[in-house]
């Protein structure tokens, strides 16, 4: 089973990342998934959607022909989405315009929300529940984390200083291998109905 992990910051460092390298140092030390790709959207930004991908612009192939490869590869994401301005980040919500249910269809997806403050975190989580996923087809699990004062949570070497917290994302990874593997069926039975492709 292939995890992707996609820290949705817009700056590099960022809080995100670290959130992103936290997760994939987890995921590696408890063989939560045999593999693992990241992909950082602050360190390596994607130009925002224009109509030259429905032309498949030259300039488009090059960069979305290796993403969708590896958003392909992957059996389950976990989205690292950033709160900006009360909302996931625009980083995030762009690379959603990307892919389509023959990419990211019925493969599960958890988000972890970060914030530097104290008391936020829930809006990104809202924000890609509610929207996003439908032309991606992917699927959000039941759980998500919210990682709030990212800076003092996860210090710089990655510990996460909120025991519980850690016990819970070790949880919720373990959560998403398990409908990684249940939904590989429904994507084997599964019939592409281009005719439905944007259906609501
Ligand atoms: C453009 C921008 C807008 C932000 N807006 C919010 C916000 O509305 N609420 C919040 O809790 N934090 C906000 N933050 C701070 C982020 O929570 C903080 O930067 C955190 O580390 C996650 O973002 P990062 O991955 O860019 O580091 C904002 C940061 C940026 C760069």
């Amino acid at each position: 089973m292939r995890l992707m992990i996609i820290a949705g910051g817009m700056r590099h460092p960022s809080g995100s990342r670290r959130a992103a390298d936290f997760v994939q140092q987890k995921v590696l030390e408890n063989q939560i998934f045999d593999r693992i790709d990241l992909l950082d959207l602050g360190q390596t930004p994607l130009p925002l959607w224009d109509e030259g991908v429905w032309r498949g612009d030259e300039k488009w192939k090059k960069i979305l022909d290796p993403l969708r490869k590896r958003m392909q590869a992957a059996d389950a994401y976990v989205l690292v989405a950033p709160e900006y301005n009360g909302m996931a980040s625009p980083a995030l919500k762009n690379f959603t315009l990307f892919f389509d249910e023959r990419i990211t269809g019925h493969k599960p997806a958890l988000v972890i929300a970060v914030t530097s403050e104290a008391h936020n975190g829930q809006y990104p989580v809202a924000d890609l529940h509610a929207f996003g996923a439908k032309n991606t087809k992917w699927i959000y699990i039941p759980d998500h984390l919210i990682y709030r004062n990212i800076g003092q949570l996860i210090t710089e070497n990655l510990q996460m200083t909120d025991t519980l917290l850690r016990e819970r994302t070790l949880f919720s990874l373990r959560e998403l291998a398990l409908y990684a593997r249940a939904l590989e069926q429904v994507r084997q039975n599964h019939t592409f109905r281009p005719e439905f492709k944007y259906a609501p």
